[in-house]
């Protein structure tokens, strides 16, 4: 089995090789219609929204990365100072590790250490128990978990999971027994409404689609690979924005994320057009911090909200919720998508 250490390092290192890839997350295909008139004020405009029982004060995240070794140690620490300094709420990557070998758990609690009034999530793999769901909480004094689903990861991983056949059990009893919110995500290969029912049938209230178009696990697991077997898979998966028209129908019965190559202010605006609630960014964080380091980070972060703020004045949209009640057109590539699978 391949060391942790070197796992962790190896999927910072290989996300952040394929940054400049050219990947598309489908969110280029909504387009809101021009409207001449706004008739509201930018000061007015509200950033805040929630998800089931959390209230974020901004509507987009640091989504799951990293924890486990040194250099993810460092990482944590960074995005915590500029989480704690823009106000948004940051994931851990899975905490899996440090419940196996706790001389690892200060990478993780280092997120805590920095912003002890943040909004934090833990995160675990859905094989995990209640008993490890409610360490991995602990250990974070967590607002909310995320257990992340991503059987390719794990396929084309050679030391990765081949039984899974418990995770919706396991899902079932961390939703029901948790006593904080508990969010199942993707890791950038979408989900179907299939998925979605399923996830909905066993309570869960926070559902983040995480589409194709951003960090390809695919490609991370096949880099690592002596034998680049999977090659011919990188396209696996549903985009960011097939993956919000699979959930539009179920858009009241959970609250949505959508993560997967967001990249800026109007790919937000798109995925809150769909009907999501906030929006989860890994990828474009790690280069920031990697490339611009904190200050700058945080920088771009506060323009960020300046510019969504000025796109939801051009909409004429006040708040997050009222964004999907402004009309879009679908390029003809979604409209085929929604067509195919009977999606109104
Ligand atoms: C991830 N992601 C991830 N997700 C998760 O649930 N648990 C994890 O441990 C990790 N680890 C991880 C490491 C690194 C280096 C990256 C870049 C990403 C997946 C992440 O949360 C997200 O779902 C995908 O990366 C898609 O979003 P972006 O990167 O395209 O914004």
């Amino acid at each position: 089995m391949t060391n942790n250490w070197n796992r962790k390092d190896q999927h910072i290192h290989f996300a952040e090789m394929q940054y400049q890839s050219n990947s598309s997350n489908g969110l280029d295909g909504i387009r809101f219609i021009h409207q001449s008139f706004a008739e509201i004020k930018t000061e007015d405009v509200k950033l805040n929204t929630r998800l089931d029982s959390l209230k974020l004060d901004y509507p987009f995240f640091i989504n799951a990365m990293t924890g486990g070794s040194d250099k993810a140690r460092i990482i944590n620490e960074n995005l915590a100072i500029v989480a704690r300094e823009t106000n948004l709420a940051m994931a851990v990557g899975s905490v899996s590790t440090a419940l196996q070998s706790p001389e690892l758990n200060d990478s993780f609690k280092i997120v805590r250490k920095m912003n002890p009034n943040g909004l934090i999530f833990s995160n675990l793999g859905a094989h995990h128990s209640l008993e490890n769901a409610k360490r991995a909480v602990d250990l974070l004094e967590a607002n909310a978990l995320q257990i992340h689903v991503n059987t390719p990861q794990e396929l084309v991983m050679p030391e990765g999971d081949r039984d899974f056949t418990n995770w919706l059990k396991n899902i079932e009893i961390i939703v029901n027994e948790l006593d904080v919110p508990v969010f199942v995500k993707e890791v950038g290969f979408g989900m179907s409404k299939e998925t979605i029912r399923r996830l909905l049938d066993l309570g869960v209230n926070v559902i983040d689609v995480a589409g194709r178009g951003g960090t390809n696990f695919i490609h991370i697991e096949n880099e690592r690979r002596e034998e680049k077997e999977f090659d011919y898979l990188l396209n696996w998966g549903q985009t960011t924005a097939e993956s919000l028209l699979e959930a539009h129908f179920y858009r009241k019965q959970a609250d949505f994320v959508a993560s997967g190559g967001i990249k800026n202010p109007l790919h937000m605006l798109a995925a809150f057009g769909l009907g999501a609630k906030a929006v989860g960014i890994s990828g474009e964080f790690l280069h920031m911090i990697l490339t611009e380091g904190n200050e700058a980070s945080i920088k771009k972060i506060e323009r960020w909200k300046n510019e969504l703020r000025a796109l939801m004045t051009m909409i004429g949209s006040s708040s997050i919720s009222d964004i999907e009640n402004k009309p879009i057109i679908l390029s003809s590539e979604l409209t085929n998508w929604c067509h195919q699978r009977h999606i109104d």
